[in-house]
């Protein structure tokens, strides 16, 4: 059977992976904090789909628990990894605890490094692979710690992309736009004033991440509409697109004007 491991599948985007992967047959470990919902989960994939579920509880804005599953994935052989893991922080930079701003960097940025760092060689060396980086269209806007930090994980999976080219491994960057998933409850963002027409479903995240693998693309963008959108963000000048992502960001303090 294949293996994969996915990291934050309790919910989301990483639960629609988790499911298809299942789906496909393989053979699943599953990392994130809640071990409540991780036990469901591995209870439902193994009931509906027949596939050996493995849990583990890490927090992977923790270097030791980061290092523990780098561990386990350099034992073992994985034929799929989704990095996926990840949450927002609400605010302007300012206005946001430091504390939060680096958890979320060692989640999105750390742990999907170590993580990848410990997978390829293996996969190198078997000739196949997929290694799933789940980035967002915000790496492509100005929208603080979050938004470099997907532009690193975008990035850093085209480069991976180039370095790995003939070795039958396939990195890809999952950039998802607005998606109906815990993301912004999670973060207590008020999303109501985002139009329907900009919310994507999970499912159309991963068919897409999934379709784009298979031909080859490093890069996956799912939904007309954010097709349009990061077309449109690669190309206009940088100044244009710091404005149109700048006005949302500004610093409350900033704008009481006492700081
Ligand atoms: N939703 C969007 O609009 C959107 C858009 C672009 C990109 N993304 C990206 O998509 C990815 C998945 O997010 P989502 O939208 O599916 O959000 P979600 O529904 O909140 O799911 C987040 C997942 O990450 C896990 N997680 C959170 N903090 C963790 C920690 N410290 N250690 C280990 N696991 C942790 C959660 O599991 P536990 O609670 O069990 O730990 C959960 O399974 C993230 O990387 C996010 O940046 C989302």
């Amino acid at each position: 059977m294949p293996r994969a491991l996915v990291t934050g599948p309790t919910s989301g985007i990483g639960k629609e992976f988790t499911r298809t992967l299942a789906g496909q047959g393989h053979d699943l470990v599953l990392v994130s904090r809640d071990q409540v919902r991780l036990d469901e989960l591995s209870q439902e994939l193994q009931n509906e789909f027949g596939v050996d579920v493995r849990t583990i509880s890490a927090d992977l804005t923790n270097r030791s628990d980061i290092t523990a599953i780098a561990e386990v994935i350099r034992n073992d052989s994985f034929d799929v990894l989704v990095n996926n893991a990840g949450f927002g922080v609400k605010g302007a930079f300012l206005d946001t605890n430091v504390d939060q701003e680096q958890a979320m960097l060692d989640i999105l940025i750390t742990a999907v490094m170590q993580l990848s760092h410990a997978a390829l060689p293996g996969m190198v060396n078997r000739g196949r692979g997929y290694v799933f980086n789940v980035s967002s269209v915000a790496g492509w806007i100005t929208g603080g710690t979050y938004s470099a930090a997907k532009a690193w994980v975008t990035v850093f999976t085209e480069g991976l992309g180039v370095e790995l080219a003939g070795t039958g491994v396939r990195p890809i960057a999952v950039c998802p736009g607005f998606t109906h998933t815990e993301f912004h409850e999670r973060a207590g963002m008020d999303m109501d004033s985002v139009s329907d027409w900009m919310w994507l479903d999970v499912d159309q995240v991963v068919s897409q991440a999934m379709r784009d693998a298979k031909s080859g693309k490093i890069i996956s963008v799912a939904g007309h509409q954010y097709k349009a959108l990061t077309s449109l963000l690669r190309i206009l000048p940088r100044p244009l697109v710091r404005r149109a992502s700048g006005a949302r960001q500004t610093s409350s303090r900033f704008a009481r004007g006492d700081l």
